[in-house]
């Protein structure tokens, strides 16, 4: 499949986690990737595999929930690969514990990489994405794709900042979507469910037990379901879909 080549993508949170695993999935369809997290040389593995496939990528520090940092990290991806076309907002962070003793700092974090990194990322590609236009001069616009969370639509005791955050994603996806639609630019939210991975590796067996209840397709799913909704969404293949949260989660909540 070669549906992304000629695009280019930014992919925040792609050291590790289902976030490389998107960026992977993205380059297997022909995209560049910009590899973005905290620190550049953490993805260094991502952009390794990536080169393997073929396509150009490079690494970016950048924290999310610095306004300075993200309008930097997107001036360096457009002087280095010349526009942004897909943008997947999927760096996340927990600091869970009952809503009566959360913490202010843990409350503020949560929101801050998790929703607030969202909008920062989003507003710096829109403009850039407006200016994307074919030879014809048609409306090229492109892509945006944030990862929210099954727990963003039905909560979840022990984790008021998170889902509070992730609410809040799937609030400003539909948002986006309506403001950027007339500039032919979409934006979806992919709602994981249990995903294997080093967010969901600290839960005790009991709490995975108690999740493995509620699945009918009786399996966790791998950073490589969430991958495969993304690329789908990214293509033209979704050319008419934008405003919607598409729940990847087994069947978990519908
Ligand atoms: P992970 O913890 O393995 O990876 C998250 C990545 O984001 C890490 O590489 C981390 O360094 C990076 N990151 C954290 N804060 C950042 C910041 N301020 N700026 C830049 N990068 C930052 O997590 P995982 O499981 O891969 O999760 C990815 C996304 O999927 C998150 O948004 C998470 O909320 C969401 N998700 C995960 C689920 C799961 O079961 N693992 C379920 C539902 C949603």
């Amino acid at each position: 499949m070669s549906n992304l080549k000629g695009k280019v993508a930014i992919v925040t949170g792609a050291a590790r986690g289902i976030g490389a695993q998107i960026a992977i999935r993205l380059a297997e369809d022909g995209a560049d990737v910009a590899v973005c997290d905290l620190k550049a040389e953490w993805c260094e593995e991502t952009v390794k595999a990536l080169e393997a496939l073929g396509v150009k990528a490079a690494a970016f520090g950048v924290n999310v929930a610095e306004s300075a940092e993200v309008d930097a990290c997107v001036k360096a991806v457009i002087e280095k690969f010349g526009k942004v076309d897909i943008m997947v907002n999927n760096a996340g962070i927990t600091k869970d514990g009952l809503l009566m003793r959360m913490s202010d700092a843990d409350w503020d974090a949560v929101l801050n990489v998790n929703l607030k990194g969202t909008f920062l990322f989003t507003r710096a590609v829109s403009r850039p994405m407006m200016k994307n236009k074919g030879a014809d001069g048609t409306q090229l616009g492109g892509v945006i794709i944030n990862i929210a969370s099954v727990v963003g639509i039905m909560g979840n005791a022990g984790q008021a900042n998170y889902t509070a955050s992730k609410g809040g994603v799937i609030a400003l996806t539909k948002t986006t979507a309506k403001e950027l639609g007339s500039r032919n630019i979409r934006c979806n939210a992919v709602a994981p469910g249990f995903i294997q991975s080093k967010m969901t590796d600290v839960l005790s067996d009991e709490v995975k037990k108690a999740y493995m209840d509620t699945i009918p397709l009786k399996r966790f799913g791998t950073a490589r379901d969430i991958a495969n909704a993304v690329a789908w969404l990214s293509g033209d293949d979704a050319a008419y879909v934008t405003g919607q949260i598409i729940s990847v989660n087994g069947g978990m909540i519908g």
